[in-house]
């Protein structure tokens, strides 16, 4: 038997909320302390991208115990920055899907155990809702200054990061349609890979966005590969292929010793812009062929390649409806979209049971419906 939850009252009469919020499912172990929804009292991020660089990518082991040696030195300092004790807290929110199983796990269990030891409710948040939700965290700091201030819904959210490109209507806050989904590498995904052969690094979205500026010449011509059988999903794998070729050129026999070193640098930044303007065209493309079907109001936009200021100018230029961009701050993976959604969360459905699973792998799915 649990100890009684004793501070809730009643969930839907509850309005002021701190909420200690906890991210640790990938690479990121993300602390953060946010009141009512939207106003960030400390978020703290520790990146683990020198732990993994060594290895080329993220070793789900490591990452795990990275985590463990981190999250409670973190919790600490998050709720110094934000001046508080921990019985100053009334929800702990913690990403329970989706993401590598073990790096969930530390995050989850830790807040299970905060919400057992200091008798306060608990909410599990899917990492992928919750970057949709950064837009509204922004939105709601900025609605004065907002000139849209009806209700926003429907709207297409959009979230492009590292692991995920999907689309989906919002009818509200948990009622969600998938519309769109990756069928192999996520966009962020493939920013990163063809950074690598341009000879960047890890994260190889700021290289990219940065090499593009240096030209503007129609160099190389990239196309977006389109599933015969999905047309309107994503598939960005092989637009690698396409970088490598180019990066050959024609001479198959010396491939093995070609490499981008052999480019110039008017060539990488070339390669590097017929890339963006590539996957940038296809998002939109999708964007349309959406928005002719459904009668969004707004569009709402999450994930770390949200980052890209070429991007946002190029979506806001092609698309006649009002975006709503997370902050720079919330785009990346951090806890202040977990704390945020959270609150929502309980404020709209109450607490989770503390039986709540870790999934790796999971769609976003409406958790409102009768709303
Ligand atoms: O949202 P996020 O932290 O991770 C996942 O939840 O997957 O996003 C990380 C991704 C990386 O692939 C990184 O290259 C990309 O966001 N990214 C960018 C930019 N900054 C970060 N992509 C394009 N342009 C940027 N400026
Ligand atoms: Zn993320």
């Amino acid at each position: 038997m649990f100890p009684p939850l004793a501070k809730i009252v009643d969930f839907h009469t509850v309005k002021k909320m701190k909420v200690l919020g906890i991210e640790s499912s990938c690479d990121e172990t993300a602390i953060a302390v946010v009141e009512d929804g939207h106003k960030i009292l400390a978020s703290q991020i520790a990146s683990q991208a020198d732990l993994h660089a060594l290895y080329g990518g993220v070793v789900p082991e490591l990452a795990s115990r990275r985590h463990s040696e981190l999250i409670f030195p973190m919790i600490k300092s998050c709720l110094n920055e934000a001046n508080l004790q921990l019985n100053e807290i009334d929800l702990i929110a913690a990403t329970h899907s989706p993401g590598l199983l073990g790096a969930l796990l530390v995050g989850l269990n830790v807040g299970k155990a905060l919400s057992v030891s200091c008798s306060l409710p608990f909410v599990g948040v899917h990492h992928i809702e919750a970057h949709l939700y950064s837009a509204f965290m922004s939105y709601k700091k900025n609605s004065r200054k907002n000139s849209f201030q009806e209700n926003p819904f429907p709207a297409l959210g959009c979230v492009i990061s590292g692991g995920h490109t999907l689309l989906v209507a919002i009818h509200d806050i948990g009622r969600y349609e998938m519309l769109a989904h990756t069928l192999d590498d996520a966009m962020g995904e493939a920013f990163d890979k063809i950074a690598v052969m341009l000879g960047g690094s890890y994260p190889g979205g700021p290289f990219i966005e940065k090499l593009a500026k240096q030209t503007k010449a129609g160099l190389y011509r990239l196309k977006a590969p389109q599933s015969k059988q999905y047309p309107w999903h994503f598939s960005y794998s092989g637009l690698k292929t396409q970088v490598l070729y180019a990066i050959w050129g024609q001479n198959l026999k010396d491939m093995k010793e070609a490499s981008a070193a052999a480019l110039s640098q008017e060539q990488k930044a070339a390669l590097a812009f017929a890339f963006q303007e590539t996957v940038f065209k296809d998002l939109a493309d999708k964007f349309e062929h959406h928005l002719l079907k459904y009668p969004f109001k707004t569009i709402w936009m999450g994930g770390g390649v949200c980052a890209n200021m070429t991007l946002r100018d190029y979506l806001e230029k092609r698309i006649d409806l009002p975006f709503f961009w997370p902050g720079r701050h919330l785009c990346l993976d951090n806890a202040a979209m977990i704390a945020g959604l959270g609150f929502m969360k309980y404020k709209l459905r109450g607490p989770d049971s503390l039986n709540l699973a870790a999934f790796p792998r999971s769609l976003l799915v409406s958790w409102n419906p009768s709303h």
